[in-house]
């Protein structure tokens, strides 16, 4: 096959475009930035967020190689950054519309990387199944972007006869998620701190109850949704891929620093305005309609996470010294007050 991936220089996009290489298929990658990680495959450099005219071979005027089906990951993916500029959330949905656009223009099916946002934090304790999402617990712009590109992609799939699969992802962490100082992402984060003797800081405290999903589960499901979409096996499905199991993220603190030998220094915060403090995703649907099983348990998944940000440290003694991002409203230079009664 031929899949086109946009956002192919991020986390996903790379471990997906690398496995999807390995399978035998071809990469054609869209992003608006280098990939850091691999010159493996063709990337186009664009800005999918522009307000393009309709144009049939690619977007935004853009001829595009032939593709047999699209995997849209380009996104602002970080809740906190979304609540100090909202904005973003609106590129997110201009880009879902364009890729869209392209999409019904070919006929290709549509594999869309939604998340556990879209939930809200209002079924803490319930089970998270896939119907249990409703609108009107919109918790910030991130969850409303992503929200609005799945009812985007559900009308073009009744209107235009988008075929389509939906999924939801939860905290994928591992290989290529390191690039701290375009993104702050929790566990290279703490990975980072730790490793050179920081204390760290638990936004939501004991009580944040995560479902952290190793990378290649999550590009194993992935990968199987492909194929059963493009065989018409499976289409205009919405299915949560996560590994199905809660875990503190202080327990993920604390299994990162058995991992590097440390005693971890921890500090406990309120949880940032806009996240999720508790999901753990219900798999059922993942499991029957694709026959996926996610096999990495968190404290599996740690070890290898640890050691291959290690090695790629060790290879990039640089990337030590660049300043991670600062995602953080009470560290951002235009900082989003909460109101004092939220
Ligand atoms: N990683 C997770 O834990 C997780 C969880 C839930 C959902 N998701 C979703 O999965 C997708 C992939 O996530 P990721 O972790 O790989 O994110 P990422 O930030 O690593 O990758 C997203 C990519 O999109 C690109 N992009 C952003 N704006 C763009 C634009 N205007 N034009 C072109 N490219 C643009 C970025 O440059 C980046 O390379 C995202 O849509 C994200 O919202 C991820």
């Amino acid at each position: 096959m031929r899949v086109l991936v946009t956002g192919s220089s991020g986390q996903i996009g790379t471990n997906l475009a690398r496995h999807l290489l390995a399978d035998g298929h071809d990469v054609f990658g869209v992003d608006k930035r280098q990939n850091p990680w691999t010159d493996e495959f063709p990337t186009l450099l664009q800005d999918l967020a522009g307000h393009y005219p309709a144009f049939h071979g690619g977007i935004g005027g853009v001829e595009y190689p032939s593709a047999d089906l699209v995997v849209h990951l380009a996104a602002h993916a970080k809740v906190h950054q979304l609540v100090r500029e909202p904005h973003r959330a609106l590129e997110n949905a201009i880009m879902t519309f364009n890729v869209l656009e392209y999409a019904r223009q070919l006929d290709l099916p549509l594999v869309f990387s939604s998340t556990r946002e879209v939930y809200g934090d209002v079924h803490r304790f319930d089970e998270y199944g896939e119907s249990t999402a409703d609108f009107a617990y919109t918790e910030s712009p991130y969850s409303a972007s992503k929200i609005a590109s799945e009812a985007l992609i559900y009308s073009y799939a009744r209107c235009y006869g988008l075929r389509y699969l939906v999924f939801r992802f939860s905290n994928v962490y591992g290989r290529y998620d390191n690039d701290l100082a375009r993104m702050e992402r929790v566990i290279p984060l703490f990975i980072h701190q730790m490793s050179r003797g920081e204390p760290i800081t638990v936004f939501g405290g004991d009580d944040k109850v995560l479902d952290f999903t190793y990378i290649d589960d999550c590009i194993s499901g992935i990968g199987l949704g492909i194929e059963r979409l493009a065989a018409g096996e499976v289409a205009n499905e919405t299915i949560n891929l996560a590994y199905g199991q809660g875990n503190t993220l202080v327990r993920a603190a604390e299994l990162i620093a058995g991992e590097l030998g440390v005693d971890p220094r921890i500090n406990r915060a309120p949880a940032l305005l806009g996240e999720v403090t508790r999901y753990v995703a219900d798999i059922r649907k993942a499991r029957e309609l694709l026959g996926w099983e996610p096999v990495t348990p968190l404290d599996r998944g740690i070890p290898r996470a640890v050691s291959w940000f290690r090695e790629w440290r060790a290879e990039h003694p640089f990337d030590e010294k660049l300043p991670v991002a600062q995602d953080r409203a009470d560290e951002s230079p235009h900082a989003f007050k909460q109101p004092a009664n939220a």
